[in-house]
């Protein structure tokens, strides 16, 4: 009992203590676009493959198409030690000019940059971690210019484990909420805004607390190049759409185009998934070895838009396309508002080449009356026709595909 009494006495003032600081508003409004080391190169990574990936963004007109984002994963620094003033200190034969150095020359591109760590006594790798360290880590990395921080959930020690059910019935107050917020507290005791990345794999509902935490918060564990990954995600993300907005984004986890044998119709279906469900989009594969045609869906002006839309901060949500219609898991059908109007996106989970269609009275949010405009986001051209609210639309969808349409009064 005594034990018992001392255990529950300990969590309380671990609570009690717990910083509530919000995260900064500075950074983080709308979901990140760049591009992340680990699911192009994993641990091996050093200097010249961050920085050919920084040039790229300018090659490619990615910048100009929004990607700022260069962002280090694991196994950067030192392995087994931090310096005399506890530190942690970049690989120097990785990094022979520092993390700094990266980042001056990625600054001077007019990029941003991002470092990684863990919520944990080592990162998942084995390199060292910040929990009980946040402050120091973070002076050292907003010394160095850090824009953005993906804070992995690796080689948590076991006081620190959560409790089946967290105190107050909330979430943020369970002790990975709390591993969180520590971050977040150091991270305002900066001056640099930088841009949490909660990387939790799902754990813990964070969805319920992420954007009390940090900006984006990982939905599932690692991105495999697969379309069973693309799917699964999707299928665990729709459950959790309401609580997408500005600076509150779920993470479907960084992208796969470019990386094993993905069709370019599910290459489709993963950049329109993750713009209209407003993940980030943080590409992760050798920049340099995509072609045109994927380096042109993830410059797609118009899906890019509806991710970063100024003025409206929900994703797209599933609709039911006509009466009658059969349910599918993920759903197929979805809609959401931008600024330019009504978007719908429609996907093909099928294995074969099928027709899909809706009526437009069923997409939320259009008028019952008058004449639509039907516009392709994918080509940038209007669809041939003439729309009413009691027309039916069919459009003939290729295997794993996804169609983009714009829908505006005539
Ligand atoms: C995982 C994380 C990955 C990557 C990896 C590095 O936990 O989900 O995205 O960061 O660790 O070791």
């Amino acid at each position: 009992m005594a034990t018992f009494l001392a255990i529950l006495t300990a969590t309380s003032l671990a609570l009690a203590q717990a910083p509530t600081t919000p995260p900064s508003h500075e950074t983080g409004r709308l979901p990140a676009l760049g591009w992340n080391t680990w699911n192009a190169y994993h641990c091996e990574i050093d200097e010249a493959k961050v920085l050919a990936a920084a040039h790229s963004f300018v090659e490619l007109g990615l910048k100009d198409a929004g990607y700022e984002y260069v962002n280090i994963d694991d196994c950067w620094s030192v392995k087994d030690s931090r310096d005399s003033s506890g530190r942690i200190v970049p690989d120097p034969t990785r990094f022979p000019n520092g993390i700094i150095g990266v980042a001056n020359e990625v600054h001077d591109l007019g990029l941003k940059i991002g470092i990684y760590s863990d919520a944990g006594t080592q990162t998942c790798a084995g390199y060292p971690a910040s929990l009980g360290n946040e402050l120091i880590d973070v002076q050292t990395f907003a010394g160095w210019g850090i824009d953005y921080l993906k804070y992995d959930n690796c080689n948590v020690p076991s006081n620190w484990t959560d409790a089946p059910n967290p105190p107050d019935g909330d979430w943020y107050n369970s002790n990975s909420g709390i591993r969180y917020r520590r971050m977040t507290d150091a991270l305002s005791k900066v001056s640099r805004p930088i841009q949490l990345d909660v990387c939790i794999w799902g754990q813990a509902q964070v969805w319920t607390w992420g954007a009390r935490t940090g900006h984006s918060w990982r939905m599932s564990g690692d991105a495999t190049p697969t379309w069973s990954y693309i799917i699964d995600i999707i299928k665990i993300n729709v459950d959790h759409l309401d609580t997408i907005d500005f600076f509150g984004h779920n993470d479907m986890d960084m992208m796969e185009i470019g990386n094993g044998d993905l069709t370019i119709q599910e290459e489709r279906t993963h950049f329109a998934a993750w713009a209209f469900f407003k993940s980030p989009i943080l590409l992760g594969t050798d920049l340099s070895q995509l072609n045109s045609e994927q380096v042109a869906i993830i410059t797609n002006k118009e899906l890019l838009a509806f991710s970063q839309d100024p003025n409206i901060g929900t994703p797209a949500k599933p609709f039911t396309p006509r009466s009658g219609a059969g349910t599918t898991s993920p759903p197929e059908f979805y809609a959401g508002a931008s600024s330019k109007g009504m978007h719908v996106f429609i996907m093909n989970i099928g294995s074969s080449t099928t027709t899909k269609s809706f009526r437009l009275s069923n997409v939320p949010g259009l008028s019952d009356s008058g004449r639509f405009i039907i516009h392709d986001m994918w080509t940038g051209a209007d669809v041939d026709g003439s729309f009413t609210a009691g027309s039916t639309f069919s459009v003939r969808l290729g295997a794993h595909d996804t169609a983009a349409y714009l829908i505006t009064e005539a």
